[in-house]
């Protein structure tokens, strides 16, 4: 059950970003959060697992502090 959760909520999150994308809003999932610190900032069980974290917000356009590495499309999609 704890497999199937972080499944669709993996989901989900992938469909709460792409909506934000549609109405120009910018997000970034991640990881490595402060856990613990964020259960005790929603007032949640020490249970809680957490899926993930997502920044939201209109992007800067010098907010890119690296360039970015795009692997090509052609190598990571493929037609069977
Ligand atoms: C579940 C999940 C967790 C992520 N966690 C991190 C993270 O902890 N640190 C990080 O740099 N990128 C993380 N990423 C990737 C970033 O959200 C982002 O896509 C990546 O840094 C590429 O950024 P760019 O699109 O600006 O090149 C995570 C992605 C996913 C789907």
């Amino acid at each position: 059950m704890r497999i199937v959760a972080h499944k669709s909520a993996g989901l989900a999150a992938q469909n709460f970003m792409i909506s934000m994308a549609a109405i120009n809003y910018d997000t970034c999932p991640m990881e490595g959060s402060d856990t613990i610190l964020i259960k005790k900032i929603l007032d949640l069980p020490i249970g809680a697992e957490i899926n993930m974290v997502i920044g939201c917000g209109v992007r800067d356009e010098k907010g890119i502090y690296a360039p970015q590495f795009r692997i090509p499309f052609e190598e990571v999609y493929f037609e069977i």
